[in-house]
């Protein structure tokens, strides 16, 4: 039997910060509150050379870093979004050619806030059902991007980011134990961006009046968040046989510190194993719980043989839950200039790589039409 084993963590934010302060600047808010209902004192916002895709391919050189691994040996890339660069192409296809990941597959998933988790359990069936070796699980959204900032019920609550880990085919029992995967599409209008696909194309007038923008009834969604928190959780336990007390840390989605509090205490979790960052980062969807995990991991509150229950919510409405036994050592390895030199020569060599296809794909182009010309 073959198991997935986290071999790689990496993340990623934008360097620019915005705090409740900032925020009281732009819309009727106070940082009191802001503190008070969501735990949130500053999220990271996207610059303007920032997106979904060179933040998810910096999570991954990251996580490819700590795996010690090139970017060639990746079987294929999952990107979690629900803000992709483009609607089309896929997020992954952009992290597999800025990674150089030349013999990668790539497509991406949306399950909103939910998404990680899904794109984890997809990814561990994968390979412990033999199709791949080694696979890139990226969770990356820049929510600031699709948010109304004049909204101050939803623009508080969002920042940017992104997370990956990189997982790896192995005969020892680690990895995915369990997962829960749940959806209640009845929820829809609870949270979401009413326009800008096949139903409302964009035009001038849904922009101007911010129907592109994320559309959420705060109350309704706290109230599903904890219990499909709470319930998923204690199903991705008993399936995976495991109790409440097994449980050695606790990475829940981080969109409120009240809800994570909430869920905890009705699954009888003690505060010292739940972990929360959501007071620097914001709601990051997708990339929340990556970027909690590779944090818990800096912090020394992940050890190789702990069991990790993790769990997100969000747009669907969705949720999935899963339990991870950690398997390796997470021991900063020690700068070696040589391996540094090795990782900037793969970077280097997948923006030549790239360049030369595109050229490739010109000249074959206009050859092409010379051919026609000629005919
Ligand atoms: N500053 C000051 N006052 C505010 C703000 C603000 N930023 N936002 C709302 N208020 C006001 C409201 O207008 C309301 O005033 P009123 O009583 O005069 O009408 C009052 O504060 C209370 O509003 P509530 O919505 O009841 O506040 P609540 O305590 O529920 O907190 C919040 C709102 C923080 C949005 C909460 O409902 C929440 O966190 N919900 C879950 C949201 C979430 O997690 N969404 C993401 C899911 S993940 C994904 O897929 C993207």
């Amino acid at each position: 039997m073959s198991y997935a084993q986290i071999i790689g963590w990496g993340y990623a934010v934008p360097s620019r910060i915005m705090t409740n302060h900032d925020l009281e600047k732009m819309v009727d808010t106070s940082d009191e509150w802001i503190r008070t209902r969501t735990g949130i004192s500053e999220r990271r916002i996207a610059g303007p050379k920032d997106t979904t895709g060179t933040l998810a391919i910096r999570a991954a050189q990251n996580a490819l870093q700590v795996a010690d691994l090139s970017p060639s040996k990746v079987d294929l890339i999952i990107v979690a979004t629900c803000t992709p660069d483009h609607p089309m192409p896929a997020v992954a296809s952009m992290v597999q050619d800025g990674l150089g990941a030349s013999r990668a597959g790539a497509f991406d998933l949306n399950a909103a806030c939910s998404g990680f988790v899904y794109a984890l359990s997809v990814a561990s069936g994968l390979i412990a059902g033999g199709l791949h070796e080694r696979i890139l699980v990226i969770g990356a959204d820049t929510m600031s991007r699709l948010v109304d900032w004049s909204d101050r019920s939803t623009c508080i609550l969002f920042g940017d980011g992104a997370g990956a880990v990189l997982l790896q085919r192995s005969e020892s029992p680690t990895g995915l134990r369990a997962a829960v995967l749940g959806s209640d599409g009845s929820g829809l209008s609870s949270l979401y961006i009413p326009a800008g696909g096949s139903r409302l194309p964009l035009t001038p007038e849904l922009v101007q009046n911010r129907r592109n923008c994320i559309t959420m009834k705060g109350s309704e969604v706290y109230r599903f968040a904890v219990n499909a928190v709470t319930h998923a959780t204690n199903q991705a336990l008993s399936a995976a046989g495991l109790s409440i007390d097994d449980v050695d840390l606790f990475i829940p989605h981080q969109a409120n510190i009240r809800i994570i509090q909430s869920a905890a205490k009705s699954l009888k979790i003690p505060p010292e194993k739940v972990y929360s960052n959501v007071q620097h980062y914001g709601n990051t969807s997708a990339a929340s719980i990556p970027m909690a995990l590779c944090e818990a991991v800096e912090e020394g509150r992940v050890h190789a043989g702990a069991n990790l229950a993790i769990v997100g919510f969000g747009a669907g409405l969705s949720w999935g839950a899963a339990v991870v036994q950690w398997g390796v050592d997470t021991t900063p390895v020690p700068f070696s200039w040589w391996k540094s030199v090795v990782r900037n020569f793969h970077r280097r060599e997948a923006v030549v790589r790239s360049f030369a296809l595109r050229t490739q794909r010109r000249l074959d182009a206009l050859r092409r039409m010379n051919g026609i010309n000629e005919a």
